[in-house]
C-alpha cells in the first residue's frame, strides 16, 4: 500500500468515526443538531477525500476530471438550492427524490465497475454478489423513490394506483430480477444479463410504490432511504471503499429502525408494503360532504378557549400537520410560556407521524425552543390524558381520530393519541375539513369537544392575547 492510499484509507475512516458519533448524538434532541453538524462534518472529508483521490487517480484524463468537477457542480449547486428553498412541508418529496439520487448513483457506480469488469473471463463471487446486490436495490430504490416524491407532490394520485393482476405482475417482475441475478453469478460477465436486471429492478419499484397511498405513504419513503442505504453498502463492496460500506449501513440500519418505528406507529405491516397490498385503506375516504358539516358541533371563541385554560391545572397540547402549516410553532410556544408561568403544567404530546415527515413535530418545537422535557411521546401522553384538564388540539386531525379504535376505515390499527380521555378538548383548525387520511372525525362532535375555527398562528395569537386578560386581571 501506496503512502497516498494509507493516507485516502485514513481520512475515510475519519470521515466514518464522524458518521457514528454524530449518529450517536442524534439519539437526544438536545445533542441533534450537534450530531447533524459532525456527521456533516465527515462528509465533507469523505467527499473532499474521493475527489482528490479521483483528481489523482484521473491523471490527465481530461474527460474524467470534466464529469468530476460537473457533476459535483451539479450536485452540489442543486443540493443547497433545494435545501435552503424547500417549504416545511414538502420536505418529504425532498427526501424522497434524495433517495432516489442515492439509489440511483449507488446502482450507477456497480454498473460502471461491472464494464470495467467484463473482458474478464469470470468475476469471483466477493465482486459480483455487491454488483449484483447493488444495480437491484438501487434501480428499485431509484424508480420507487421517483414515484413516492411523485404522489407526496401531488405529480401523481395519492390514492393507491391499482390495477387486476398488479401482485403476480409484481412477483414476476421480482422473480426476473432475482433470477438474472443468479444467472450472472454462475456466468461469466454478461452486459444483458445486467441491464435486465436493472430494468425488472427498475420496474419493479414503480410497480411496488404504485399501489401505497394517502396515509401509509411515509412508511415506504422510510423504507427506500433504508434501500438506499443497502446500495450504498454495496457500492462500496464493489468498488472497496470503507467509508461507503459504514455510511451506507449506518443508513441501512437507520432507514430500517425507523420504517419498523413508523409502520407500528401506523400499524401496518412492512411485510404488506413489500408485497404491494399496502395502503388501500385509503380508498375509503370520505369527508367531502361532511366537510361542511356543522351539526353537533360546538363552536367556540378565542375567549371561551382562554377562560378553560387559565382556570386549567394540568393542560396537553396535541399539535399536528395544521401547526407546521401555519409555521405556529413560535405562537404555541409562547402561549404554553405563558401558562406555565401563571403555574399551569403544560405538555406536549408528540404523535410519531403527526405532520408530514419523521420528527416533524419535535422539529417545529425544538425551532421555538420548546424545552425537551414538555414534550411527550405518545406512550407518556396517553398515560396522562386521564388526569388533564384540557387537551389542546392544534391542526392535528388523523392522529387523534377515534375512530381509529375501530375496523374499516383508513386509520384503522393506528395508534392514536387518546385526547379524548382529556376532561375537555378543545380543536383549533380552520374547518371541518379531513386531514390526510382524508376521514371525518367523530372527536369533533364529542360534546366533550369545542371546535375553535381560525387559522393556527393567529388563532393562538388570540387565545394568548386573552388568556393575558384572565392571568393578569
Ligand atoms: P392531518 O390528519 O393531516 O390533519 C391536519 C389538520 O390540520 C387538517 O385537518 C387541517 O384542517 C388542519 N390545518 C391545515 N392547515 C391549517 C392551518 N393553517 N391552521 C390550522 N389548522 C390547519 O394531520 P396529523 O393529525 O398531524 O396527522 C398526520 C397525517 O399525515 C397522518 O395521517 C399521517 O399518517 C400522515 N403522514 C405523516 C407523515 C409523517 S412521517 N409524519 C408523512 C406523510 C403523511 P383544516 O383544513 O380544517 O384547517
Amino acid at each position: 500500500m501506496s503512502m497516498f492510499e494509507f493516507l485516502v484509507g485514513t481520512f475515510y475512516l475519519g470521515a466514518a468515526t464522524l458518521f457514528v458519533v454524530g449518529l450517536h448524538k442524534m439519539r437526544a434532541p438536545s445533542t441533534a443538531r450537534q450530531g447533524n453538524l459532525i456527521s456533516a462534518g465527515g462528509m465533507a472529508i469523505a467527499v473532499l477525500t474521493t475527489i482528490v483521490f479521483a483528481l489523482v487517480d484521473f491523471g490527465g484524463n481530461v474527460i474524467g476530471w470534466g464529469a468530476l468537477v460537473f457533476g459535483a457542480a451539479v450536485g452540489a449547486s442543486y443540493g443547497v438550492i433545494r435545501a435552503r428553498t424547500v417549504k416545511m412541508t414538502a420536505i418529504p418529496q425532498l427526501v424522497s427524490v434524495f433517495n432516489a439520487v442515492g439509489g440511483g448513483a449507488a446502482a450507477a457506480v456497480a454498473f460502471a465497475d461491472f464494464v470495467a469488469n467484463l473482458s474478464r473471463a469470470s468475476l469471483d463471487l466477493t465482486v459480483s454478489i455487491p454488483i449484483v446486490l447493488d444495480v437491484l436495490i438501487g434501480s428499485i430504490t431509484f424508480s420507487g423513490s421517483l414515484i413516492a416524491a411523485g404522489k407526496l407532490q401531488g405529480i401523481i394520485s395519492g390514492k393507491p394506483l391499482t390495477f387486476p393482476g398488479a401482485r403476480v405482475l409484481n412477483v414476476i417482475v421480482a422473480l426476473i430480477a432475482v433470477g438474472a441475478g443468479v444467472l450472472l453469478l454462475i456466468m461469466p460477465p454478461n452486459l444483458l444479463i445486467l441491464l435486465v436486471i436493472m430494468v425488472a429492478s427498475l420496474v419493479f419499484g414503480v410497480l411496488m410504490v404504485l399501489p401505497i397511498g394517502g396515509a401509509d405513504a411515509p412508511v415506504i419513503v422510510s423504507l427506500l432511504n433504508a434501500f438506499t442505504g443497502l446500495a450504498v453498502a454495496m457500492a462500496g463492496f464493489a468498488i472497496d471503499n470503507q467509508a461507503l460500506i459504514i455510511a451506507g449501513a449506518l443508513v441501512g440500519a437507520a432507514g430500517t429502525i425507523l420504517t419498523l418505528q413508523m409502520a407500528k406507529a401506523m400499524n401496518r405491516s412492512v411485510g404488506a408494503i413489500i408485497l404491494g397490498g399496502f395502503g388501500t385503506g385509503d380508498t375509503a375516504t370520505a369527508g367531502g360532504a361532511a366537510a361542511a358539516d356543522l351539526t353537533n358541533v360546538r363552536e367556540l371563541t378565542a375567549d371561551d378557549v382562554a377562560i378553560q385554560l387559565a382556570y386549567a391545572q394540568h393542560v396537553i397540547i396535541a399539535p399536528g400537520y395544521g401547526l407546521a402549516a401555519a409555521q405556529a410553532q413560535h405562537e404555541v410556544a409562547e402561549l404554553a410560556k405563558l401558562l406555565t408561568d401563571h403555574g399551569i403544567d403544560v405538555k406536549y404530546a408528540i404523535h410519531p407521524v403527526a405532520g408530514r415527515m419523521p420528527g416533524h413535530m419535535n422539529v417545529l418545537l425544538a425551532e421555538a425552543n420548546v424545552p425537551y422535557e414538555q414534550m411527550l411521546q405518545l406512550d407518556e401522553a396517553n398515560a396522562a390524558f386521564g388526569n388533564c384538564d384540557v387537551a389542546l388540539i392544534v391542526g392535528a386531525n388523523d392522529v387523534c381520530n377515534p375512530d381509529a379504535r375501530k375496523p374499516g376505515n383508513a386509520v384503522s390499527g393506528m395508534p392514536i393519541l387518546d385526547v379524548d380521555h382529556a376532561k375537555s378538548v378543545v380543536v383549533l383548525k380552520r374547518s371541518m375539513r379531513p386531514g390526510y387520511a382524508g376521514i371525518t372525525n367523530p372527536l369533533f362532535t364529542d360534546p366533550k369537544t369545542g371546535m375553535f375555527f381560525a387559522d393556527a398562528k393567529k388563532g393562538l395569537a388570540d387565545i394568548t392575547t386573552a388568556v393575558k386578560e384572565y392571568v393578569t386581571a
